[in-house]
């Protein structure tokens, strides 16, 4: 079956983008510290916890999920551009990062401690959104956490450019309360909210979710 063309466009933009992404985008040290305060709190959860590695879906060049690993938990990264998964590989070796989508996962069920999607989703046309908020859910074991961070809004934008490039991708922005309403019809239970003005790496409102997948009764 052909894939969406969203998938399409997003892995061609960010192929095309990727090289640039990694100059104009702050590394994690350089990201406002109540994101990265956000950061640090699921990382200690999800090692807590103890269930398994954080998949770090929507990578792009890796550096969070060498972030993440440098914060005591095992995590992984999956892109689906081709060209951040290279970049990726080629900064942090010791990492493993593969290509695919999060609409369609490989990982198996219940395998997650952890799912971190930052700045990922809001490429994803809304009406794919249960698509991907089932994959969380199906991949995280009873128990496991996700951090959502991404931009906020009710909008939907066509960039012409993105990074100093000409991209295809479309971004989708939601009202905080209806990407909590997804994830609760995914069987996700929010736990915290953290919202954002514009600042730091987003010239945008943005904001931030854990959420938990609830252990097995
Ligand atoms: C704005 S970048 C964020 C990258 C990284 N999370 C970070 O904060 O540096 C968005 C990334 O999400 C990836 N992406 C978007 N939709 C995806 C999907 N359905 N599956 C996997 N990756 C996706 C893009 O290829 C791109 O690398």
């Amino acid at each position: 079956m052909a894939e969406p063309s969203f998938l399409t466009a997003v892995r061609e933009s960010y192929d095309t983008v990727a090289a640039d992404y990694v100059e104009r985008v702050p590394s994690p040290a350089e990201m406002d510290p109540l994101s990265r305060a956000m950061l640090a709190g699921f990382a200690e959860l999800v090692r807590t916890a103890g269930l398994g590695p954080i998949a770090d879906l929507g990578c792009g060049p890796g550096r969070l999920t060498a972030h993440l690993a440098g914060l005591g938990v095992s995590a992984f990264g999956v892109d689906l551009s081709p060209k951040m998964v290279g970049l990726a590989r080629h900064a942090y070796p010791d990492l493993r990062f593969t290509e695919g989508s999060m609409t369609a996962l490989e990982t198996g069920d219940d395998e997650l401690g952890g799912v971190l999607a930052w700045y990922s989703t809001h490429h994803t046309p809304p009406q794919y959104l249960p698509t991907v908020f089932a994959e969380f859910h199906r991949t995280l074991a009873p128990g496991g956490h996700l951090l959502w961070g991404d931009y906020v809004g009710d909008e939907r934008l066509r960039p012409r450019q993105g990074y100093g490039r000409p991209v295809s991708y479309e971004s989708y922005l939601l009202p905080l309360d209806r990407v909590v309403e997804l994830l609760d019809q995914a069987g996700l239970v929010v736990t915290a909210r953290l919202e954002q003005e514009p600042g730091g790496r987003a010239n945008r409102p943005h904001a931030c979710l854990v959420a938990r997948k609830p252990a097995s009764p």
